[in-house]
């Protein structure tokens, strides 16, 4: 079974629709660039935004130097309003990215990230999914790469999203990665946490 946004791709007209599917809230960017920079975030970074939908992150986009934002999405239709969800923000840098839905991220012809932002995705995936995604996505961290990842902290289930406690989250991880919580504010209380590779992994 996948996860409802990959099981059934929805088409969307307006740049209001996509917006509304990925969760609303579009205040949730700054939120998330101002969790970002406490991290270390400059402009000169690279980020990969994986499941970026329909670009919502449009600040960090704006923050990061042209060339060092890549994305990756399932649903097309959600990026082509996400371009126009760009333009009416009034940012001009362009989005580097492939839709795909089996993170192929490899097609992003990028080495490594310095960060990697997983926003609002694993609260809709299956536990096979998330081990599916972190497999294919560690193949693109280097040691200094922080992979930062939004997550519902309880046992939830409902048709739209699935608690994943942080105690779960982190048996996903390699024996070469952990993981601590880190501040974050979203209003419907996800939170926040960031992966980064042991000092001591090859
Ligand atoms: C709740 S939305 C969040 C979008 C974006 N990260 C944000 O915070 O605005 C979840 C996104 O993950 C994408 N997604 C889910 N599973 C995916 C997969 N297997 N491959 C690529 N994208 C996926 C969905 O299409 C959707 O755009």
């Amino acid at each position: 079974m996948k996860n409802p946004y990959i099981e059934n791709i929805k088409y969307f007209t307006s740049t209001k629709d996509a917006l509304h599917y990925v969760g609303g809230i579009p205040e949730v960017t700054s939120h998330t660039l101002k969790s970002l920079k406490a991290q270390g975030l400059q402009p000169y970074h690279t980020l990969l935004d994986v499941g970026a939908g329909c670009f919502r992150m449009h600040t960090v986009i704006d923050y990061l130097n042209q060339g060092h934002y890549f994305a990756i999405e399932g649903n097309s239709s959600l990026v082509n309003q996400g371009l126009d969800y760009l333009k009416e923000k009034g940012v001009d840098k362009v989005p580097i990215y492939t839709v795909n839905q089996d993170f192929e991220i490899g097609l992003l012809e990028e080495p490594y990230f310095d960060f990697v932002l997983i926003s609002g995705v694993v609260c809709h995936m299956t536990d096979d999914e998330i081990e599916h995604m972190f497999s294919k996505l560690f193949q693109f961290t280097a040691h200094h790469t922080k992979v930062i990842v939004t997550f519902i902290d309880n046992n939830t289930v409902d048709k739209n999203f699935r608690g994943t406690p942080y105690t779960h989250l982190k048996t996903f991880l390699p024996d070469e990665y952990e993981s601590t919580l880190i501040s974050y504010y979203h209003p419907r209380g996800l939170k926040m946490m960031m992966i980064t590779r042991t000092i001591n992994s090859a």
